[in-house]
């Protein structure tokens, strides 16, 4: 079977932007390949190496939303980064074949140094977690990667990496890989002004209660010429539209409702209010769930997991010794 791989940051619980952006896609796959789903706690500390518990303590909230969404352990392989050396060591001969300008350039990194106002004084880990995201993806022999559009510059990186490496090495012992983006790559924040983040707090989160989704689609961007209700309305940047394209199942209902909006007399409550029974009605099987995860559970679940992307992990690292020649005894 092919192999899929992907992962996520503990640094917070996840939102609907990672809904829509990328688990529905892992939800899907996991019947057609065999999906490794990593909690990617190395690469959250290279921005947050001075609060470890921040990444510590999210590892289980992570894994709790991943079998709260239905992602189910006998169908995927759960792992820990860090419980991985391998991929540490992987890193280290990646980081030869890429060069800091290239580094610099990669448009995510860009914008979260942009983001975190790191100026001139940009951690080195932080600037090269793509290449520690490239060992990720070709030391499971991954060649399937589903992934929010945010990520399209780490696939191209790893890529070129991985080819660079084949190369020089005169090898074929790493696979390239693919990213599987879903329909909706991106899903703006209820402010309207960004993408939905953990950071911006402008995010609903799988987790969030009843009361605090309600709360947040009611306080939704919408058309701020749409004054009265008689008034015609804006589709476009209409917050409470783009979360209805992407989650209300009825499309047909959500095409009539925009022509009404667009000729007007259609009030922000009334669709407001749609929205938030759609939420509620996705979310709140997903909040059972969760709260019902038990630690132990999710602990076996990843040592299981570890140990056995480990037994393939060494089995890449083998090769590429090899392949460079570190071979002495
Ligand atoms: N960079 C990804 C994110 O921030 C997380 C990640 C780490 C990842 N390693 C990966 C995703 C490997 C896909 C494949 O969401």
């Amino acid at each position: 079977m092919v192999v899929a791989l992907t992962g996520d940051r503990p640094t917070g619980p996840l939102h609907l932007g990672h809904f829509v952006g990328s688990l529905q896609n892992r939800l899907a796959m996991q019947d057609v390949y065999d999906q490794y789903i990593m909690i990617a706690d190395v690469q959250a500390l290279t921005d947050n190496f001075e609060n470890p518990k921040k990444v510590t303590e999210n590892v289980f909230e992570l894994m709790k939303d991943y079998l709260a969404i239905g992602l189910d352990p006998a169908k995927n392989t759960f792992f820990i980064q860090s419980q991985i050396p391998e991929v540490a060591e992987l890193t280290v001969y990646f980081l030869n074949l890429v060069t800091v300008a290239r580094l610099e350039r990669n448009p995510t990194v860009k914008t979260e140094i942009g983001q975190k106002g790191y100026d001139d004084s940009i951690p080195a880990g932080f600037l090269c977690y793509p290449v520690s995201q490239a060992a990720d993806i070709a030391i499971m022999q991954a060649e399937v990667v589903p992934v929010g559009e945010d990520q399209l510059p780490m696939i191209e990186q790893t890529n070129e990496i991985v080819r660079r490496f084949n190369r020089i090495y005169n090898v074929t012992c790493l696979k390239e890989c693919k990213p599987v983006l879903s329909q909706t790559a991106r899903l703006v924040g209820i402010d309207g002004k960004a993408k939905a983040g953990k950071s911006l707090g402008n995010a609903i989160f799988l987790s969030d209660s009843p009361e605090e989704i309600k709360r947040k689609v009611f306080a939704m961007f919408t058309d701020p010429a749409h004054l009265k209700i008689s008034d015609p309305g804006q589709i476009e940047g209409n917050v409470v539209f783009a979360y209805l394209d992407a989650f209300h199942t009825d499309k047909e209902e959500v095409a009539a409702l925009k022509m009404h909006y667009q000729k007007g007399g259609l009030g922000d409550t009334t669709i407001k209010a749609l929205l938030n029974t759609t939420l509620q009605a996705l979310l709140e099987p997903i909040r059972t769930a969760r709260a019902c995860v038990q630690l132990q559970d999710m602990q076996h679940i990843l040592q299981v997991g570890t140990y056995k992307t480990r037994q393939t992990a060494m089995q890449t690292m083998s090769e590429v010794r090899e392949a460079i020649g570190l071979r002495y005894f």
